[in-house]
């Protein structure tokens, strides 16, 4: 029997590889990506996966041309706009991770209405990690202990993980990187301590249920010994 992942981490890369293959703009690529991203969704809704976690933007990721920056807040605004009622539906909760503060103010509202809609679903906790960066996870959850006053002696793993993204859920088992390139490029740092990485050339808009079921059976190959022995 397959064991599945309870929690899958996902960088969704090479979307525009993928279009400038095709000798398309960048930004179908990342169309295409969208609906990607709504494949693999589905299938953990229909698998029962726990807890999936997919990287849309990156703090870096401003530094791209600012044409392609605004397709990509465009395009996560629409997501999140019209799919509102199939997430319900479906029982997803979802939560947007990363830096909120530099956000245009209708896709921060837009995020606090679908979290606030979701909140008590019992589905699939789907967490998109936006304006984010690993680095920028640790940092903010320094700043919180230190603002609190903690005493540096109370300060241990549990604790300190309380302050940090997703501290309701489990750390990810499964990581997933598409697209050939191998790097985690600031994505979940604490959390990822103990995942199993699994690395496909496949760019992330042909990236489907097929290959996700390929990264599950890679990953029940896999020994995990927590650093210990067997
Ligand atoms: C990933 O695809 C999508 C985002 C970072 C939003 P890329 O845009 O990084 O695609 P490549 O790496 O240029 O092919
Ligand atoms: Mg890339």
């Amino acid at each position: 029997m397959v064991k599945l992942p309870k929690h899958i981490a996902i960088v969704m890369d090479g979307n525009g590889r993928w279009a400038k293959e095709r000798g398309l703009v960048r930004m179908r690529g990342h169309k295409e990506g969208a609906n990607a991203a709504r494949r693999i969704i589905n299938y953990c809704v229909e698998k029962k996966i726990s807890s999936l976690t997919l990287w849309a933007f990156g703090i870096e990721n401003w530094g791209r041309p600012r044409l392609e920056v605004r397709y990509l807040m465009e395009l996560f605004y629409r997501a999140l706009n019209n799919n509102l009622k199939a997430i319900n539906q479906n029982k997803i909760k979802l939560q947007v991770i990363g830096r909120r503060d530099n956000l245009e103010p209708k896709l921060i509202s837009i995020i606090n209405k679908v979290e606030n809609a979701t909140r008590d679903n019992s589905g699939l906790k789907l967490n998109i990690a936006f304006n984010y960066s690993g680095k920028w996870d640790v940092l903010n959850a320094t700043r919180q202990i230190v603002r609190a006053n903690i005493d540096p002696d109370a300060i241990d793993e549990n604790m300190f993980r309380s302050f940090l993204s997703l501290p309701d859920q489990v750390d990810p088992d499964l990581f997933i990187r598409t697209s050939g390139e191998l790097r985690l490029s600031n994505f979940l740092l604490w959390q990822l301590a103990y995942t199993e990485f699994y690395f496909t050339e496949t760019y992330w808009p042909d990236f489907d249920e097929t290959g996700l079921e390929k990264a599950i059976s890679e990953f029940n190959s896999r020994d995990r010994r927590f650093g210990r022995v067997k």
